[in-house]
């Protein structure tokens, strides 16, 4: 019983580190996506700024990767625990834990397919070879990769979009409760905690469901992107 404790605990804390680092890069990339409001010569200097890291993209790459796989594995195995010792002690509230985790377990899976295709979109060109080959010429004169016009083609196309929107949404859903689980397993919860943590989870996935959908609306709309 110790052995499980243990191992539940460590198991919840790699979920809760794995989690912020995730959290931590999502903000950056919504924040740095939402350049695309100030126009292309912003969009592509910062795509650029990033290849330009180097291995330093990398090292961020790897960590993203390990953190991504490490909360998927973690996850299922804490999931796959808690059932077991539930039905061993037939806990009262079963059922409304394993909805709960259930539909984490949902909402993590979509979020799973959309960057599996995300990532053929927008960083490997799978989707669109045209658009992921083309070019532009910053002021400075510099040659680079057009990512404004490629993520804004990349909208134009309905059935994308509304992909990404829920997908988004499903993110939003899944940060919420996220975020408020790893506070509490990093000690942080109590009366006075709980209800303000659960506020700020919600505002925080609220804030980054809004500004992510934002993007592919506003091009859908022809708010953005009129210039490609
Ligand atoms: C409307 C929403 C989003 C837009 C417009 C967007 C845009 C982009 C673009 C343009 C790239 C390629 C950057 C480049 O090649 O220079 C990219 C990469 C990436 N995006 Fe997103 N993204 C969105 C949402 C998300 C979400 C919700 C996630 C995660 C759940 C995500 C995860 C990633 C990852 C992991 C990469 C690869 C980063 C790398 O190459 O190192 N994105 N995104």
């Amino acid at each position: 019983m110790l052995g499980f404790l243990k191992s539940n605990i460590l198991s919840k804390f790699v979920v809760a580190i794995t989690g912020l680092i995730l959290v931590g890069f999502i903000i950056g990339h919504t924040l740095g996506n939402l350049l695309i409001f100030a126009g292309p010569e912003a969009l592509n200097t910062y795509a650029v700024g990033l290849k330009d890291l180097g291995p330093g993209l990398w090292v961020v790459r790897i960590v993203l990767i390990v953190a991504f796989i490490l909360h998927i594995i973690t996850t299922i195995n804490l999931v796959r625990q808690n059932k077991k010792i539930a039905t061993g002690y037939k806990v009262s509230n079963y059922k409304a834990s394993t909805f709960s985790a259930r539909f984490m377990g949902y909402a993590g899976l979509t979020v799973l397919f959309f960057v599996l295709y995300h990532l053929a979109h927008f960083t490997l060109g799978f989707v669109d070879a045209s658009t992921f080959g083309m070019e532009t010429t910053l002021e400075n004169g510099r040659v680079v990769h057009d990512v404004y016009s490629m993520v804004v083609i990349g909208f134009r196309n309905v059935i994308v979009s509304l992909f990404y929107i829920l997908a988004v949404s499903f993110l939003g859903l899944h940060l919420k409760h996220g975020i408020h689980s790893m506070f509490q397993t990093l000690g942080i919860h109590g009366k006075k905690f709980t209800p303000m943590i659960q506020k700020v989870s919600a505002i925080v996935a609220i804030i980054i469901v809004i500004s992510l959908i934002s993007i592919p609306i506003s091009i859908m709309l022809g708010i953005v992107g009129g210039q490609v």
